[in-house]
């Protein structure tokens, strides 16, 4: 039994917004990790032992067993929008509140697809690793030449709020025509504003020149894109991931690329990452980056702001000004 709150930081974040936190947090006990160690199971277990919140990143995995070997913890809040790496079902049956970081990172992430887009489309990469290789020994006329993204048909699979974003800076930025696939079609007045139009999953696949994928990761869309979605794309189409690592299948993607039937792919999100299929990291027309989708500096402390400020809301401490992002509001009601 906890007579004072305690509360746990587990990764590195910005050292003053740990200070704003414990300052806030007023007498609950603040531990955190500014040397950002990595953890294993055991040693967060141990850490977390007798906490009432938790303060979390993608990286940490909050499951049942977690939760059972922690009976004090009242709230987790992660510092990204998405929620796979936590069983918010199992938080909701034991009563433990779930919040996340939507909306902060919409625009950041969506400019992110684009970057890789372009650079995808234009074979940026590429040329500058030609350049750089000392390769460049004068103009040629078929030198390096890509698609154009201006005019072609974007497709995105999963049309929430950062899909949408895509779809503005397609459709408003760089007329494209914008095809979108989603469990749910958006009502006629949001996709006017984009000319956006719902098709089938097959549909998207046969006629994008570039795919965006934009979906949450969960059970049901593990390998979304596998052999068989990649085959049904159009011959030289580009294909981006800003998701979640397992919605595409990455050893296929990465035959797909080395047979030249995808065009190129730029991919931020990987299957086991940090690590990354070796055959992708070998493909010239893949572009790669580290999990950066969220990564500009306004939005990574725009983030751990809010995931700070939601774990004081969800366990009732500082001074409530901020209205929490919970997942499971459900779970209050236990
Ligand atoms: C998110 O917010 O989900 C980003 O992918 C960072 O983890």
């Amino acid at each position: 039994m906890t007579t004072t709150k305690k509360l746990l930081v587990a990764r590195a974040i910005f050292p003053d917004i740990v200070e704003a936190l414990r300052l806030s947090a007023g007498v609950a006990e603040v531990a955190d990790n500014p040397t950002d160690e990595v953890w294993s199971r055991d040693a967060l277990l141990g850490r977390l032992d007798g906490c009432d919140g938790l303060f979390c990143t993608g990286s940490e995995r909050i499951d049942a067993a977690l939760l059972d070997a922690c009976p004090a913890l009242k709230a987790v809040s992660t510092m990204s929008v998405g929620t796979n790496h936590i069983d918010v079902d199992a938080c909701s049956a034991r009563g433990v509140l779930v919040a996340n970081t939507p909306d902060v990172l919409t625009d950041t992430t969506a400019d992110l697809a684009f970057a890789l887009l372009l650079a995808c489309a234009r074979r940026v990469g590429e040329g500058e690793r030609y350049l750089r290789e000392g390769r460049w020994t004068k103009w040629h006329y078929d030198q390096l030449m890509g698609a154009d993204v201006h005019g072609a048909t974007l497709g995105i699979l999963g049309m929430g709020r950062i899909g949408q974003a895509v779809a503005r800076r397609g459709a408003l930025g760089f007329g494209m025509r914008v095809i979108y696939h989603n469990r749910s079609r958006l009502p006629a007045e949001q996709e006017a504003p984009l000319g956006a139009r719902w098709v089938e999953k097959a549909a998207l696949l046969a006629e994008a020149d570039h795919l965006v994928l934009v979906l949450p990761y969960s059970a049901a869309t593990h390998h979304a894109i596998g052999a068989a979605e990649l085959a049904q794309m159009k011959p030289g189409a580009t294909l981006v991931n800003i998701a979640r690592g397992g919605i595409v299948d990455d050893a296929a993607l990465a035959r797909s690329l080395a047979e030249g039937r995808i065009g190129a792919a730029g991919i931020d999100v990987f299957e086991g990452e940090p690590h990354v299929t070796p055959a992708l990291l070998a493909a010239p027309n893949a572009v790669l980056t580290p999990h950066i989708g969220s990564a500009s500096m306004k939005t990574r402390r725009a983030m751990a702001q809010l995931a700070a400020d939601n774990l004081l809301a969800a366990l009732g401490l500082g001074d409530g000004r901020h209205l929490p992002a919970i997942v499971n509001p459900q779970a209050a009601r236990r």
